[in-house]
């Protein structure tokens, strides 16, 4: 790829003029900042305790609590029907205080594991960080897993707890003796049965009164679990000193400045909602707004209308959902108040850049690049920086970033290769729960593949190519093809299954399953439906495939592996490459 062919097909460099910007980036000089730049710069952006002991909870919360920012408004909860409910950040102090003292009556000890299985509510945030307060190990999971996917989560990490409510434990109850070692439910919310504990009544009889827990700052934080091409999900485990790396990027990337009030749309179930939508953000002590419920245009432009919101952090497939609905919609509210703008998840396409443009009074969407693995945003358009549409940016100050091959040797400009990483940056993971060869698997020749595909222009900028592995980006969401083959043959109906991502103009990809039917079994529109109804139930309500075709035999390798590489290359039209490995 030359520099002219971007410029052909991604339109011209969107400059900023510096005099017009409604506030003073945060990173200013980058090519200087890249230069001169340590890691140890960033450790003073945060507080420490003695002895060099850290907490990301007392960077988020307790530092404000106690200074000048008491009184002010951390949370602003919408529960997505337009009521609001305020909370300062002494009063996030003490709620968390109180859920630490609820873990430490139940004997929760030092690193053990902590789930949340909540809808977007303030009990979500203060559990959340109550449980790092105190040592734990804290997961929120995504609200729409089925009992598959929370059983395989609480059972791999040992979780000793489950937060949840009245409502979604139900899909915990059906998996529930196949975790002996949970021992306390607690549960929001007013259906609460003998053997478990009500949110309401331990958090009424707790203190709020507690001394934050000084940790090692390799000691562990929060744990996500996530998807690769093979085998299931595997625990990512984030450590405390990672709140540096989250308060960097929030203040350098996002830009966050004390009079901001800030939106980060994702969900905590996944990193971009922990990181963008907790940790960072609060560390640099900005307003933060939370809106429940599902993706509905008016109630988003209203959101930022009746809440001023001035940075706002989103998805592509959120930018295309809202491209598609018109531009009248937006036309109705008045949303003066946004001064930038951000996108994660997935390519954001150029037509994004520039609808965000006329829509929005001239701002862009900034993409930034990173995943579950990286902790934090480690490749985006900086706020000072001119962006190239479709591009997701330069590097971090800090961040060696290249273009490799499978030897490790660095590619030139406008060669395709694996998109990889010099390790050690502050928020890396540390660990592949209970799986050191999983976690090995990332790191080759000095560099950590990050199982994406791109490219490097003549200016440093590096452009996304895809996926190195069958990982499959739906809406954003990583999904892991085995995970839903495993689910597929679960169903009577389903002997063997091969599952891809097939691009799709608004979701980036959607999931398609090729499957062979159960001798006895015929295809129609029904069997299909009740298949997809049976993957949703089991697996999650977003990871289900959209498409099914069904087939005579799928193409494996002679060791049986399913070649996910030779469907996706039948359904795209691809050339099939090598085929050595074929069966027959
Ligand atoms: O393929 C890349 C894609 O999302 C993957 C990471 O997914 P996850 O761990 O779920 O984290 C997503 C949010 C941090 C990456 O390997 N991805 C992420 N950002 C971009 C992207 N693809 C293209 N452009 C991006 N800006």
């Amino acid at each position: 790829m030359a520099e002219k062919d971007t410029e052909l097909i991604h339109g011209a460099l969107i400059t900023k003029d510096p005099a017009k910007l409604r506030l003073k980036p945060n990173l200013q000089g980058y090519d200087n900042l890249r230069k001169t730049f340590k890691w140890s710069d960033a450790d003073k952006m945060v507080e420490w305790f003695p002895g060099g002991k850290i907490n990301a909870a007392h960077n988020v919360i307790d530092r404000h609590a106690k200074g000048k920012n008491a009184n002010k408004v951390a949370l602003i909860y919408d529960d997505g029907e337009g009521n609001a409910q305020k909370v300062t950040f002494k009063q996030l102090y003490e709620q968390t205080n109180k859920f630490a003292n609820v873990m430490k009556k139940l004997g929760i000890k030092r690193q053990d594991r902590v789930f949340f299985f909540l809808q977007r509510s303030p009990e979500l945030y203060v559990g959340f960080l109550g449980a790092i307060k105190c040592g734990a190990i804290a997961s929120p999971m995504f609200p729409a897993f089925g009992p598959d996917a929370i059983r395989d989560r609480l059972l791999d990490s040992s979780a000793v707890c489950l937060v949840t409510d009245s409502d979604l434990k139900k899909r915990f109850y059906e998996v529930k003796a196949q975790l002996p070692e949970l021992k306390h439910t607690i549960i929001v919310g007013k259906d609460v049965a003998p053997d478990e504990l009500s949110w309401e009544k331990e958090m009424a009889a707790a203190s709020d009164k507690f001394e934050t827990v000084p940790m090692d700052p390799e000691e562990f934080m929060y744990l996500l679990y996530t998807s690769g091409s093979t085998g299931k999900p595997k625990g990512v485990v984030h450590a405390h000193k990672g709140i540096v790396e989250a308060h960097l990027t929030a203040n350098w990337v996002l830009d966050v400045h004390d009079e901001d009030v800030y939106w980060c749309g994702a969900d905590l179930g996944w990193v971009t909602g922990v990181v963008y939508g907790v940790l960072g953000p609060w560390s640099n002590g900005v307003t933060q707004v939370g809106l429940a419920g599902r993706f509905d245009p008016d109630r988003w432009y209203q959101t930022i209308q009746n809440y001023k919101v001035s940075i706002w952090y989103t998805a592509p497939t959120a930018v295309r959902m809202l491209m598609a609905k018109g531009d009248d919609i937006p036309k109705k509210y008045n949303l003066s108040s946004l001064r930038a703008l951000y996108c994660v998840g997935e390519p954001l396409n150029p037509e994004g850049v520039r609808w965000a443009m006329e829509v929005f009074d001239n701002k862009p969407f900034h993409d930034t690049w990173w995943q579950t693995e990286t902790g934090s945003i480690l490749i985006t358009n900086f706020p000072e920086m001119p962006i190239k549409p479709g591009s997701m940016g330069k590097p971090l100050p800090g961040i060696e970033a290249a273009i490799v091959d499978e030897t490790g040797k660095v590619l030139g400009q406008g060669e395709e290769g694996s998109l990889a990483l010099k390790p050690g940056w502050p928020s890396m993971m540390r660990q592949i729960w209970k799986n050191p060869a999983k976690y090995n698997e990332y790191f080759r020749n000095g560099w950590y593949y990050t199982g994406d595909t791109a490219q490097i222009d003549k200016d440093g900028y590096f452009w996304y190519v895809g996926r190195a592995d069958d990982v499959i980006k739906t809406s954003g969401e990583r999904v892991g093809p085995f995970e839903v083959e495993s689910a597929l043959i679960e169903h009577e109906a389903v002997a063997e299954a091969g599952v891809i991502g097939k691009p799709d103009q608004l979701r980036g990809n959607i999931i398609k399953a090729f499957i062979v039917l159960t001798p006895g079994f015929t295809e129609s529109d029904a069997l299909k439906a009740d298949i997809q109804k049976h993957v949703k139930s089991k697996l999650a309500g977003h990871a289900y495939p959209r498409e099914i075709e069904v087939v005579k035999t799928l193409p494996k390798t002679r060791s049986g592996k399913i070649m996910r590489r030779l469907l996706r290359a039948r359904e795209l039209g691809l050339p099939i490459g090598d085929i050595s490995t074929l069966e027959d």
